[in-house]
């Protein structure tokens, strides 16, 4: 058994602001799947949006920010989103985050993406997550209170009753890759930062790490989960086989790239006024439609008509990237589809990152806080895991006294189980839950084939429990019960939402209804 003051799960930019902000007060576990440096956040392309000009203002940014959201935002969240952000980016700047300025006035050039109705996005080129990741982890690894642990699939939580009979969590077990251990981690409070959950469908721009772990342990563990049918499809990747939906950035778009039929025809404008600056939900849509009128696989996305001295130092990780794939991104147009991209439900937190369970904080892309409403503004999601992992963590130093004393936990026990022979069931569940997903529960949805996939999932899930209990765990077989948790919840969730709106459309209730619908979905496991 191991102990610290602090237990983080996850190193993307939720857990290490966190670790970094808390470690002056305490020992800090940090726990990561792979390398510490693999996450959403290394691949975030655009950038991260906040009211640095003084051509913009907070007043316009939590504008966008609901009108995005379709009627869901907590107002009151995204004022602490949009008021905390400049602080946030000094922060990161601080740690030696560089964002590109303009050579002549030395003043942060600012991107342009959809939904945002002036320029407001911080960038590094279109590598901007991969420099923030550098530049925390930099950081976060020289510090001497903080530990950070690699090839860790943290299980589940351990949770106990308080005096009070108050749940509460006393930190974590975790499958050591390397050696098939599972180790026991306590710890006086507990940070859930396990980022996204895209592979839950079998297209999506989410690294392999996204299997919405946090999400599906803190259900198990009886934390309250919000808001899981809004799932984020982006517009536009690149359709290739071998391209695993390698996102184009939409900041592209910001730059006057424009979407085209294969017969090279805009079709963004007869959609919605703001064409291809529309919100994602409704771009990604338009996409479907238009694959579905014409039948074809993919559609068009050309930004040719800019110079390529531009298109070469704005979008150089693209460039490089398409034209491994035989693509020259300055000369001709590339095939783009949409692909599953971002949570926007999670685990519900409130204004400090606190979860429904005692000790238990949750941020980033893994929690639910209100920000993001039916629909994420682009950008916004780096700036919510920064303004919300940096609250959590005042927070946890100011009631550290509240949670001194930690109550004894027990050890993994893993004596009735034996190693399977059987792993391919694993990998093939796994490849027919994430098509199923795909097929029944994406952009467009129905009642029935939301039904359908709810009874498949709900053998599936029987089939896991008894192979769970039996054989030993691996990686895969806890990614496995985690993507089935999720799938099932956002089912559960589409289910009870009986409207369209944001991103979760149904052609059975094509429209939005703010009279019985303007409201949350929200879901623990003893039936809350
Ligand atoms: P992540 O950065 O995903 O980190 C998750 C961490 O949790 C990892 O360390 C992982 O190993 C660990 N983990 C997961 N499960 C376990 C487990 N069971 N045990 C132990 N560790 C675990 N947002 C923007 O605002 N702007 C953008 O430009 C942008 N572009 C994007 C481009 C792409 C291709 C993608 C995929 C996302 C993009 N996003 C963007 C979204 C944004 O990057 C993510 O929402 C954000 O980075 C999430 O940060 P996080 O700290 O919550 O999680
Ligand atoms: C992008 O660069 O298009 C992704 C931005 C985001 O997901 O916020």
């Amino acid at each position: 058994m191991e102990s610290s003051d602090f237990l983080v799960v996850g190193s993307g930019i939720a857990g290490l602001i966190y670790a970094l902000d808390v470690a002056a007060f305490g020992t800090v576990t940090v726990l990561c799947k792979s390398d510490p440096t693999e996450g959403s956040t290394r691949y975030a392309q655009g950038g991260i949006a906040s009211v640095t000009s003084p051509l913009d203002s907070f007043e316009a940014h939590i504008e966008d920010t609901l009108d995005a959201g379709a009627g869901l935002c907590h107002r009151e969240i995204v004022e602490i989103l949009v008021r905390e952000g400049p602080e946030r980016i000094r922060q990161l700047i601080s740690l030696g985050t560089r964002f590109d300025r303009d050579l002549g006035s030395n003043q942060y050039q600012l991107g342009q993406e959809g939904g945002h109705s002036v320029r407001r996005i911080l960038h590094a080129g279109d590598a901007t997550g991969a420099e923030i990741q550098r530049a925390v982890f930099e950081h976060a690894a020289k510090h001497p209170n903080i530990r950070i642990l690699a090839n860790q699939v943290v299980i589940d939580l351990i949770t106990a009753a308080d005096a009070g009979g108050r749940r509460e969590v006393l930190g974590a077990y975790s499958l050591q890759t390397d050696t098939g251990e599972v180790r026991t981690y306590r710890a006086r409070c507990t940070m859930l930062a396990t980022g996204g959950a895209g592979k839950v469908y079998l297209y999506t721009s989410n690294p392999d790490v996204a299997t919405g772990d946090g999400i599906a342990m803190a259900y198990r563990a009886g934390a309250a989960v919000a808001n899981m049918e809004f799932f984020q499809f982006h517009p536009t990747c690149l359709y290739h086989p071998e391209a695993k939906s390698f996102l184009i950035t939409e900041a592209m778009r910001g730059e006057g790239a424009m979407l085209l039929t294969q017969d090279g025809k805009p079709f963004m404008q007869a959609y919605d006024s703001r064409g291809e600056l529309a919100p994602r939900d409704i771009v990604a849509r338009a996409i479907d439609d238009q694959m579905k009128r014409s039948g074809d696989k993919f559609v068009l996305l050309d930004i040719s008509h800019r110079d390529p001295e531009f298109i070469r130092s704005r979008f150089p990780t693209i460039c490089e990237r398409v034209q491994q794939f035989g693509f020259d991104l300055t000369s001709e147009p590339l095939p783009v589809v949409p692909a599953a991209h971002y949570c926007c439900g999670g685990v519900v937190s409130d204004e400090f990152g606190k979860t429904t369970l005692h000790r238990l904080y949750t941020a980033g892309e893994t929690a639910f806080t209100g920000v993001h409403g039916a629909n994420r503004l682009a950008s916004n999601s780096l700036l919510e895991a920064l303004v919300f992992a940096s609250r959590a963590a005042r927070h946890s130093i100011e009631h550290l006294p509240q949670y001194a004393t930690v109550p004894p936990v027990r050890e993994w026990d893993s004596l009735d189980t034996v190693k399977s022979s059987e792993e391919v069931l694993v990998t093939h569940t796994w490849e027919e839950v994430r098509r199923m997903m795909w097929n029944l529960v994406g952009i467009v949805r129905s009642d029935k084939r939301l039904h359908l996939a709810e009874r498949r999932l709900q053998i599936i899930t029987e089939e896991i429990r008894d192979y769970y209990w039996h054989f030993r765990v691996t990686k895969d077989l806890v990614e496995l019960r985690n993507i089935t948790q999720v799938a099932a919840l956002i089912i559960a969730c589409g289910l009870r939402r009986k409207e369209s709106r944001g991103l979760h459309f149904n052609v059975d209730y094509p429209q939005r209804d703010d009279e019985h619908w303007r409201k949350d979905t929200i879901l623990t496991k003893d039936g809350g």
